[in-house]
């Protein structure tokens, strides 16, 4: 038997009926907020990914040369490619622009629970805003998606900015494998790394920041620092709504291209991979031929999400099953085309069974049986049986709809 590729998932009915509720909730709020749905081609130039990340990226990516020998990528994320478009198709739209997604990507990592090659990620992109208001609305769009989804989760908010002061002496590489390290928490890997780049002092600094939980505390390990007053603007903005976060200015986020506000949402009840939505505020539009623009965003696992909510319940609308005889199937298709018309969901019976088996298969998962046999074609009307109660009765089958409704 033929098996799907490691690291993909086959959704049955049940499971995709759940996603669509969730993915509908997630996508009412963000209209409400502003944000218009966009969608990428699921496949870019390799050029896209690697021109922020080195070439290093392409062995955490799915990469492939087409027959025309170009060199291409499955986007691994949303971002690079949404300020792609930005840039091919909307830069002189007025700003800020809101666009979100929702995209299936595809990373090369080792499969566990919460973790597959192709998942996917419903992502918010605020672009061309360049304040404090724009990082604060971001946050508070995330936590809003978060929220409708009804998934448990806690919000940790931080910035950039006491971080590079701390290494804004370092050489740009050095700069670049300090926040891998802190990033990835290997906390004796940046100890011996400081000490060899001859910087031991900034361990601790590193270390204590990230276990510092307001401004004042980053101030009393780093002095004033350029940015400081955005990121109070937009904590203040934050409190005003009262969103329940906590600042962490450890958050140094895996993608490198983030330039300012970060954050981070942990899901309750996850394990290992607990992390539902990373994001914050990035500079890419310049690198892919546009003007050096500020944007914002982020992505939220939404796979991790309905991992998280377990089984979602759902209103059901009822089923119609429509059993005939021979003689009755014209009619049976004539009514099923009437009750959809109403709105309600019809199945017709395809197997010619007799009546008997019908009625058993009909009574697995419909709510409903209406039958057409010799005795309904004769008399005009149709028998509509609850299956829940067994309680039948015979009508006219324009006065079906009523009496299903
Ligand atoms: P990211 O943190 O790499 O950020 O991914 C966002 C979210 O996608 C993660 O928090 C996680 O929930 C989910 N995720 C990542 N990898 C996997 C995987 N292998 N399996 C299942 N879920 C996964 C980004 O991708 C940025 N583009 C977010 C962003 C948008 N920043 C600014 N704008």
């Amino acid at each position: 038997m033929l098996q799907k590729p490691r690291g993909t998932r086959d959704f049955l009915p049940e499971e995709m009926e759940q996603r669509r509720e969730i993915e509908m909730r997630m996508r009412r709020v963000a209209t409400l907020f502003g944000y218009h749905e966009i969608l990428t081609p699921t496949f870019e130039n390799q050029e896209l990914y690697t021109i922020k990340s080195g070439e290093g990226i392409i062995g955490e990516m799915y990469t492939f040369e087409d027959k025309g020998g170009r060199k291409l990528a499955l986007r691994p994320e949303g971002t690079a490619a949404v300020l792609r478009m930005y840039v091919n198709e909307a830069k002189v739209l007025p700003k800020p622009i809101r666009w979100c997604y929702l995209l299936d990507c595809f990373r090369y990592e080792r499969p566990q629970k919460g973790r597959y090659r192709q998942f996917w990620q419903f992502g918010a992109e605020l672009i061309g805003a360049d304040t404090a208001a724009a990082d604060a609305e971001i946050i508070l769009l995330a936590d809003g998606l978060l929220r409708a989804a009804e998934v448990k989760f806690s919000l940790q908010v931080g910035h950039l900015a006491p971080m590079k002061h701390i290494l804004s002496d370092l050489a740009e590489d050095d700069k670049k494998k300090v926040m891998a390290l802190l990033d990835k928490r290997s906390f004796e890997e940046l100890e011996s790394y400081l000490n060899n780049t001859g910087k031991p002092e900034f361990y601790d600094k590193l270390t204590a920041l990230t276990e510092c939980r307001s401004i004042d505390e980053a101030k009393a390990i780093c002095g004033e620092f350029p940015g400081m007053e955005r990121m109070e603007e937009m904590l203040g903005i934050l409190d005003s709504q009262e969103l329940e976060y906590t600042l962490n200015l450890g958050i140094v986020r895996g993608l490198d291209y983030y330039t300012g506000m970060v954050f981070e949402g942990f899901a309750e009840n996850l394990g290992a991979e607990n992390q539902v939505i990373g994001g914050g505020s990035y500079r890419l539009a310049h690198l892919f031929g546009g003007e050096d623009t500020s944007s914002c965003g982020f992505g939220i696992g939404f796979d991790r999400v309905m991992v998280s909510l377990g089984s979602v319940e759902l209103e059901k609308s009822p089923l119609i099953s429509i059993l005939y005889t021979p003689e009755g199937q014209k009619r049976a298709f004539e009514i099923a085309s009437l009750l959809r018309k109403e709105g309600l969901l019809t199945e017709i019976n395809l197997l010619y069974r007799g009546i008997g088996a019908q009625m058993k298969h009909a009574a697995k998962n419909a709510q409903f049986a209406v039958l057409i046999g010799k005795n309904e074609i004769e008399s005009g009307k149709v028998t509509l049986k609850n299956l829940a109660t067994g309680e039948q009765k015979e009508c006219a089958p324009e006065d079906l709809p009523g009496k299903v409704k």
